[in-house]
């Protein structure tokens, strides 16, 4: 790194496990002073620094802003990475379960967005990373409100996008396709879920679970991301995913919804 002007102030929400933590090892382990978050935070890791943080909470995001810009002066990059999963026949999910999805993978970045962006619009530069999902492409079956709230988030970014370019902030999201984390533990799941749904829901969810999902390293991720930084003007939709799982993005363009469709029940049969 004999660029000192590469070297950036970069804060990744929830650096403490999975992809963000992997986006964090990485870009510190590239020189970049790096501040990740977690709701609880413990030991801290080495090489970069973990603020507490709860998307959920406007006062803890200011918080967790103030922090990170008192220790570095200033934050270049934000990678709003922390999200939930949610799983359960769409009946089935409470209105309250619904909104604490929405209000993790959507309002959530949209609050560290309003915290971060006023600093990077005065210095006219930044660059916004949105980790969205190729769930965001097509409603995933038992997985309806994830779908929905990574389109809500695909659709925020590609406005503020537009709002942004005249300040020289950079809008990009990323969508992965599925890597080894704790996403799956970690979703919410309705209280009940009903007899009628019941078969078909288990036999998703199995294969779901099984080897071919879930496999892949999370650091692919954080490759694609540090691409982006080294980028002039980093745009647009960004993938990282592999085989059909890349494939599903286009076939979903091409084909007529009916056969997608049934394409995608064949695959959780
Ligand atoms: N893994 C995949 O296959 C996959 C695929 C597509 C997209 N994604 C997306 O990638 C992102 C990272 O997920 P992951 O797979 O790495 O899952 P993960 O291992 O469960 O990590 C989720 C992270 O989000 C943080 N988080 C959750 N709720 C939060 C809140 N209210 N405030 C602050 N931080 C919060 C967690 O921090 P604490 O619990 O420590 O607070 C944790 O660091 C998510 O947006 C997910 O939707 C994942």
């Amino acid at each position: 790194m004999s660029d000192p002007g590469y070297v950036k102030v970069v804060l990744v929400t929830g650096g403490s496990s999975g992809i963000g933590e992997a986006i964090c090892k990485r870009l510190s382990a590239e020189g970049h002073r790096v501040f990740g978050t977690g709701r609880k935070v413990g030991a801290q890791p080495n090489g970069y620094r973990l603020v507490a943080m709860d998307i959920t909470d406007e006062a803890s995001v200011q918080r967790g802003v103030d922090e990170v810009l008192a220790e570095a002066g200033r934050i270049d990059v934000v990678v709003n990475n922390a999200g939930l999963g949610i799983q359960g026949p769409a009946e089935d999910i409470t209105p309250e379960l619904a909104l604490d999805v929405l209000n993790t993978n959507l309002v959530g970045a949209h609050r560290v967005c309003r915290a971060v962006l006023p600093g990077m619009r005065e210095r006219k530069r930044g660059l916004v990373v949105h980790i969205t999902s190729l769930a965001a492409n097509y409603g995933l079956p038992f997985r309806g409100f994830y779908s929905a709230s990574k389109a809500a988030l695909e659709r925020y970014a590609e406005a503020q996008r537009m709002e942004l370019a005249p300040f020289g902030v950079h809008v990009v999201t990323v969508q992965p396709g599925e890597y080894r984390t704790r996403i799956a533990t970690g979703r919410l799941r309705p209280p009940t879920v009903s007899a009628a749904y019941a078969q078909a829901y288990e036999r998703v969810m199995g294969v779901l679970a099984g080897s071919l999902h879930y496999s892949r390293d999370p650091d692919e991720v954080a490759v694609l991301v540090s691409r982006l930084m080294r980028q002039a003007a980093p745009y647009g939709v960004q993938y990282s995913a592999h085989g059909v799982q890349r494939l599903s993005v286009l076939l979903k363009k091409l084909l007529p919804a009916r056969l997608f469709e049934r394409m995608m029940m064949r695959h959780y049969r």
